[in-house]
């Protein structure tokens, strides 16, 4: 256990939080946080959602160093709000991240907190309410006003800076001919002649996830805002693993892409229960891990041992470098935190 550090912990969660040009140093981040249900894993999501910044100019590791060893305060740097792109659920936690809520939980929060602007497909009508204890929906307090897209591009045009995104994606979902084009490519029999089904009739009546390999895909393309943040909870909603046919030619597009999104200054953050549930083409290509209670690595991906990562109490983690350093953090519960968020009029 003694091999755990508490600095090199504190380091590596540090610089999770703050991007920096990929030309002076990393780049975006990718990370994936494991762990079994209860653990923290949307609870760290949520923080850094919320306080996720990037630094334009300058070096991120020497930033950290700096504020860790208290040579500096983090103010005194020239950092600027993260824009976040967070993906909605049905039951989901982003009604902490509305600013009046999040004030309340941190009410001596060092840096303003973003503000929260809520994406829906324009065919869609979702309705949110609090699930309460008698089964009764209850209003949410402070509930944004809902805006919409109608494709992704749209919504990449739309996209506002230095806030965090809620994106809903869209409920019916039709494959882009882009993406179908991709899929082609890496088909050896391109016709389709052998194949029962076209790539768009395969995907017609599908999956609504696959619009975030759309989405991303062209993000990669465009670069609408110079750094970002995408967070998907629930990961293996999208890149399950042992997908089949089509799905599996997606998946190893999005993992091909995983390596622009770092050098276009985009980051990646994740979570699911255990890595075997993702496709192990995603999990290769990550660069960072957060370990929680119940995580089950294998000693390909992580030199931490399964125990000391079991024995971790409630509001510890592990955090490792692939291949490189771990150490452990902290991290606290978010005070005053509003009641789960449900959603009507998604597909389940
Ligand atoms: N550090 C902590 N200390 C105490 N309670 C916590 C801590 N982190 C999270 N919790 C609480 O534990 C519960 C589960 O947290 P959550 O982040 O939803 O876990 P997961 O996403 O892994 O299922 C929530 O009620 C949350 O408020
Ligand atoms: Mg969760």
């Amino acid at each position: 256990m003694g091999q755990v550090s508490p600095t090199i912990g504190a380091k590596l969660w540090q610089e999770l939080h703050y991007h920096d040009d990929g030309v002076m140093d990393k780049g975006g981040e990718s990370c994936g946080i494991i762990g079994k249900m209860g653990t923290g894993k949307s609870t760290i999501m949520l923080q850094l959602a919320q306080l996720s910044r990037y630094i334009p100019d300058g070096s991120k590791k020497r930033m950290v160093a700096q504020v860790m060893f208290g040579e500096k305060d983090i103010r005194e740097f020239n950092t600027h709000p993260e824009t976040v792109v967070w993906r909605g659920r049905v039951n989901d936690y982003w009604n902490c991240l509305i600013p009046k809520n999040w004030d309340k939980s941190f009410p001596n929060a060092l840096f303003q907190s973003k503000p929260l602007t809520l994406w829906v497909h324009e065919d869609d009508e979702l309705t949110f309410f609090h699930a309460d204890y008698d089964g009764e929906p209850k209003r949410v307090p402070n509930l944004p006003q809902v805006n919409t897209y109608y494709n992704a591009d749209d919504l990449i045009h739309k996209i506002v800076e230095g806030n965090i995104n809620v994106v809903y994606e869209p409920q019916t979902y039709i494959i882009d001919k882009s993406l179908i084009k991709k899929i082609k490519a890496r088909t050896l029999d391109p016709e389709g002649t052998t194949s029962d089904k076209s790539p768009r009739k395969a995907f017609q009546d599908a999956c609504p996830p696959v619009f975030w390999f759309e989405l991303i895909g062209k993000m990669i393309i465009n670069k609408p805002i110079p750094y970002l943040t995408l967070m998907i909870d629930e990961f293996h909603q999208i890149a399950v693993a042992r997908a089949e046919k089509q799905m599996w030619k997606l998946i190893d597009i999005f993992a091909s892409n995983f390596v622009d999104l770092r050098r276009n200054n985009m980051t990646v953050i994740f979570a699911t229960h255990q890595t075997t549930f993702i496709d192990w083409r995603i999990y290769d290509r990550l660069a960072k891990w957060i370990w929680l209670p119940g995580a089950y690595p294998s000693n390909k991906l992580s030199m931490v041992f399964p125990t000391v990562i079991a024995r971790q109490k409630l509001g510890t983690a592990i955090i490792e470098e692939r291949l490189s350093e771990f150490g452990g953090f902290k991290f606290s519960r978010i005070p005053r935190q509003p009641p789960l968020l449900r959603v009507d009029g998604m597909l389940e």
